[in-house]
């Protein structure tokens, strides 16, 4: 037997003499520890050194050698990793970060103290769950347990895409009857950024671009507003659309100078002043809804804003052709808003 083997066999052979943890030596395991670790280095041992540590001088020391092993990338991803910081946490106190830890993994504690993991803590549920014991006891056959902590341990690396798809779609916090809203909202605003990004591509009119540039920056913000609002998977499929819609509408009159410019711009903010508003309208009174009837009338009152200003700047009235094209951008932003609502 070379030196690892005794050495490893050694500490294992001392573990069992002790009846519980207190009664254990744990300053001469910690020596034992130290002792392999020259022969037989290996990042298991200095893993398993870090829990000798904890329970011979403290916590404390052991987290910070523990951070060193968690940056060890022979043992990144390894399910000890959470397992033993969450033990250290819980020796420290800090039951908070230790609950964290603990559910990085299913753990279940037996009624004689054991606290298991894995596979091997459902196999312990399932032993004692009326139904489920033929499948505790199948699970304890040769060879199932570590296929079970093999598919487990799978599934934890599945677990963080199958989170972040939930909360793609997870619209919990907002009430049933308004995601279609808030979609054709998230989708306007979309088309509201690309339209004085229109405006910049083409125009060198400074005062054009004086204004779309100021816009442009308001429009950001309530596109990151909605989009905080909004799920990535319950915004709308035709945002493509949106923005190639929104750029045309922008650079178009911005062809034909300030009072396209401004004539379009005070139809399209008319229009979302209106749109904004059934909504507002609808949430009032809704006190659990508050917060999210505040960001409507912010967003709606910046929109105001953005209408009243285009129409100061109005010299004149449009001619017929510009109060038609007027007309269609607002039937236009009517249409996009009922297809936003459903796609
Ligand atoms: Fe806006
Ligand atoms: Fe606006």
């Amino acid at each position: 037997m070379n030196a690892c083997s005794a050495g490893k066999t050694f500490v294992a052979k001392r573990l069992p003499e002790a009846v519980s943890a207190a009664e254990t030596d744990w300053l001469e395991i910690l020596a034992l520890y130290d002792l392999l670790g020259m022969v037989a280095p290996g990042p298991m041992v200095t893993l398993n050194r870090v829990v000798a540590l904890a329970m011979a001088v403290g916590p404390g020391v052991a987290l910070t050698e523990h951070a060193a092993c968690a940056d060890d990338p022979a043992l990144l991803g390894h399910h000890r990793i959470p397992a033993i910081r969450a033990h250290l946490l819980e020796l420290q106190g800090d039951l908070g970060a230790a609950r964290a830890d603990y559910l990085a993994r299913f753990h279940v504690r037996r009624a004689d103290g054991l606290l298991l993991s894995g596979a091997a803590a459902f196999i312990a549920l399932w032993q004692v769950m009326p139904g489920w014991r033929w499948l505790g006891r199948f699970a304890m056959l040769p060879g199932i347990t570590p296929v079970l902590e093999l598919l487990y341990r799978g599934f934890l690396r599945l677990r963080p895409g199958i989170q972040r798809l939930v909360r793609a779609v997870d619209t919990s916090h907002l009430p049933a009857s308004f995601v279609g809203d808030l979609r054709s909202d998230h989708a306007g605003e979309t088309g509201a950024v690309w339209i004085y990004r229109g405006m910049l591509w083409a125009t060198r009119d400074e005062a054009v671009r004086a204004f779309a540039a100021h816009h442009l920056h308001t429009e950001m913000q309530h596109l990151e507003k909605m989009s905080a609002l909004l799920p990535p998977l319950r915004r709308s499929w035709l945002l493509t659309g949106w923005r190639v819609a929104g750029f045309a509408t922008g650079a178009l009159p911005a062809l034909f100078g300030r009072q396209a410019v401004f004539s379009t711009v005070a139809a399209v903010e008319s229009f979302v002043v209106q749109h904004y508003q059934h909504q507002i309208d609808a949430l009032a009174g809704q006190s659990s809804h508050a917060a999210l009837r505040q960001v409507l009338v912010d967003c709606q009152s910046d929109e105001l804003d953005h209408r009243d200003e285009a129409q100061a700047q109005l010299a004149q009235s449009p001619g017929w052709l510009l109060a038609a094209w007027c007309a269609a951008v607002g039937r236009g932003s009517a249409l996009a808003v009922t297809l936003a609502r459903r796609l």
